[in-house]
């Protein structure tokens, strides 16, 4: 029996996705999502597998169009992340009610800047639009955990959830 590679789970990621939604240009954003909730983001490996798997379907897609696929949506990501990722709004609404002081102490309790895993690779904070609950502004998101009202004496309080 040989051992299991990244590449092999990664096309039956990939080979599973397809089943599930579709051989069809329809399907890219639902097959990309499957592979990064399963893997916490999507590897170069997992763009070539779309890219060969959908050709044997003739359907023709560029890993280049894949990528930029994964890189315009928030939910999706290119690089690394942790295990936890926290989303912090960024548009105006929860802007002019605090946002600013809940970003600068989310930066500070986490010691990171936007886009950075802290190295235990616990956390991941980034920014995002609008989270659709602009009327309980700020609004931050940590995995599928939705926070409103938020203010910065709250962030350890919540941080402290997830030990
Ligand atoms: S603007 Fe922040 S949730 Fe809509």
């Amino acid at each position: 029996m040989t051992a299991p590679t990244i590449e092999r789970d990664v096309s039956l990621l990939v080979q599973e996705a397809i089943e599930k939604h579709g051989a069809h240009r329809d399907a890219l954003i639902p097959i990309l999502s499957e592979v990064n909730h399963a893997l916490g983001y999507i590897p170069a490996e997992a763009f070539q597998e779309v890219h060969k798997q959908l050709q044997t379907e003739d359907v023709s897609v560029s890993k280049g169009q894949l990528f930029g696929l994964a890189s315009f949506y928030d939910m999706l990501s290119t690089k690394p992340r942790g295990r936890h990722v926290i989303k912090f709004c960024e548009n105006a609404p929860c802007h002019v009610v605090g946002g600013k002081a809940v970003w600068d102490a989310l930066c500070d309790s986490l010691n990171l800047k936007n886009g950075e895993t802290t190295p235990d690779k616990k956390w991941t904070l980034v920014t995002t639009s609008c989270l659709g609950l602009c009327s309980v502004g700020p609004v931050v998101l940590i995995d599928d955990d939705l926070y409103g009202n938020v203010v910065p004496g709250q962030i350890d309080k919540i941080l402290a959830r997830y030990e």
